[in-house]
């Protein structure tokens, strides 16, 4: 789809549809809408009138404006959108209310839309949050994953939406505009990543996607294979990767904004396990095939990076996908094994299926020891996240609040939603080994929790954020901006976080 920014007049610039928005309750229309009441005789404070149009949320009223009836009117159609109530809406339902209406336009004969919604909205609410989430919305409602389907049908989406504006801003909103449609692309691309079979996508497969993105941006990339992470000494990961036929990829993608402060640096690392059998401690079959999507951490790293080195910040960026399978066979380590990590900790690995936190473990002694500032993790970690906190919400842990505060922040700008979880002394006891440093599974009570004690135990000081992704990366049934499946989710957040509301000065001077 591409969205365009005009300035011109509403009434005569054609399109097979013209949007329009009504706040329920409120007498008083939005500028738009007063326009064309005007044009079509009062026939839209008529149908409010009858309440045959009444503003309730996601409320959707269509209409033919014939060229014979209304020669005033220059596009085919009208869509007025019910947009709720003014002091309950934002730019998170803004986002979620325009994915129903590109949604709701599917195979409805339209393929050009204008509006300026968007334009009358932005008088009201943030601005620039306003036409961020007008896009990113479009963009979300006609996302599918159907590359498979050899039988489709064909349909007719909307292709082309113009902002029709009445004033200047011209550049700022074109810049806004832009960001968001950036911004649902980025989301997409990790949801497409998550969605795509692991036959389809080995480790292998991910490092080139991940190099070719390094490329196209002009960015420092580099892969290691099974020696050199040997030489390494990344036990932990290595015993991961022992089970499986295709062979792992360290993946490590390096954007150099302040080159004079290598201090000035953060590193986001992405679980990337491209199928989880659970190894030896074999997973049962029942929703196994969900585990193409361990790699929803390293898929919303990846592509988020490309939009952060897009926008230049003055800030070094350094991403980690370490990816592999975990597979059983004569080869794959077993419970009881003992593995030691780069740092020198050894793990006791009591369940082969905690096999996340073992590749987390040596990709942050990697970052570590060249000198993280802050490490941020996101990982389809735990199934206990899907026991604690449901599909709404990911699962948060931090050990520096202001770090955290900034991450919260940014999430407020794209409607994801993070609940922080304690690393409270008590479930730490969980991990404890009798014959290791530590052990990789803390039993069955506060699953989420002792996860997150278990990647502590090797950031230690380092300001850093643990997300676990666990139940929201893929989810059972759409909703708001989200269709089943895989969601992309802490693609935009971490966007965000690095555009928009990180300060790494602020956490490492204080
Ligand atoms: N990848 C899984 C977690 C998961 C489960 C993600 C369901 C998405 C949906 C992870 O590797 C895992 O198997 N975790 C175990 C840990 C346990 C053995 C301590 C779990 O949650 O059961
Ligand atoms: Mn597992
Ligand atoms: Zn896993």
């Amino acid at each position: 789809m591409n969205i365009n920014v005009k300035i011109g007049d509403l009434n005569n610039t054609q399109s097979d549809l013209l949007l329009l928005g009504v706040f329920q309750n409120e007498t008083k229309f939005l500028s738009s809408t007063v326009l064309v009441n005007q044009s079509l005789d009062g026939y839209i404070k008529f149908l409010i009138d009858n309440h045959e149009v009444t503003g309730k949320l996601s409320e959707i009223t269509l209409f033919y404006t014939p060229r014979e009836f209304y020669p005033q009117i220059k596009s085919k159609k009208i869509l007025i959108l019910g947009l709720g109530q003014r002091k309950k809406f934002d730019h998170n339902i803004f986002r979620e209310l325009l994915s129903k209406v590109s949604m709701y336009l599917i195979n409805k004969n339209v393929s050009t839309i204008i509006s300026s919604l968007p334009d009358d909205l932005s008088k009201d609410f943030d601005s620039k949050e306003i036409y961020i989430s007008f896009s990113e919305g479009l963009y979300f409602g006609i996302y599918k994953f159907d590359k498979y389907k050899t039988k489709n049908l064909p349909i007719t989406i909307p292709n082309l939406c113009n902002i029709v504006l009445q004033d200047d801003n011209f550049d700022s909103i074109n810049q806004y505009i832009l960001k968001g449609i950036r911004l649902a692309k980025a989301e997409c691309f990790a949801r497409d990543l998550v969605n795509e079979p692991a036959n389809n996508l080995s480790p292998e497969i991910f490092a080139s996607s991940a190099i070719d993105i390094s490329k196209k941006l002009n960015v420092k990339s580099v892969v290691y294979d099974l020696e050199k992470l040997k030489s390494f000494g990344m036990g932990a990961f290595i015993g991961v990767t022992s089970g499986s036929d295709r062979p792992p990829k360290f993946i490590h993608l390096t954007y150099e904004g302040d080159k004079k402060n290598p201090d000035n640096n953060i590193w986001i690392i992405g679980k990337t396990i491209t199928f989880d059998t659970g190894g030896i401690s074999l997973k049962g079959p029942v929703g196994m095939s969900a585990m193409k999507g361990d790699m929803g951490g390293g898929a919303a790293v990846l592509s988020a990076f490309e939009v952060i080195c897009q926008y230049k910040p003055k800030v070094n960026v350094n991403i980690i996908c370490p990816a592999t399978d975990n597979m059983p066979s004569g080869s794959a380590q077993k419970p009881g094994d003992v593995v030691v990590a780069m740092n020198g900790i050894s793990i006791e690995v009591d369940n082969t299926d905690a096999e996340g936190r073992l590749t987390l473990a040596d990709a942050i002694s990697y970052a570590k020891k060249n000198n993280a500032s802050m490490i941020i993790d996101i990982a389809t970690l735990t199934g206990a996240a899907r026991v604690s906190l449901g599909e709404g919400q990911s699962a948060i842990f931090s050990n520096n609040d202001s770090f955290l505060s900034m991450l919260i922040e940014s999430s407020k700008l794209t409607g994801e939603v993070f609940w922080r979880l304690p690393l409270d002394p008590v479930s730490k006891k969980q991990n404890h080994s009798d014959i290791a440093d530590i052990k990789n599974s803390g039993g069955r009570s506060a699953g989420t929790i002792t996860a997150a004690h278990f990647i502590s135990e090797f950031v230690g000081d380092t300001p850093w954020i643990h997300i676990d992704i666990a139940a929201t990366s893929m989810i059972s049934s759409g909703r708001s901006w989200y269709k089943k499946g895989a969601t992309g989710v802490t693609t935009r957040t971490i966007i965000r976080l690095i555009l928009d509301t990180l300060s790494v000065k602020e956490i490492i001077n204080r």
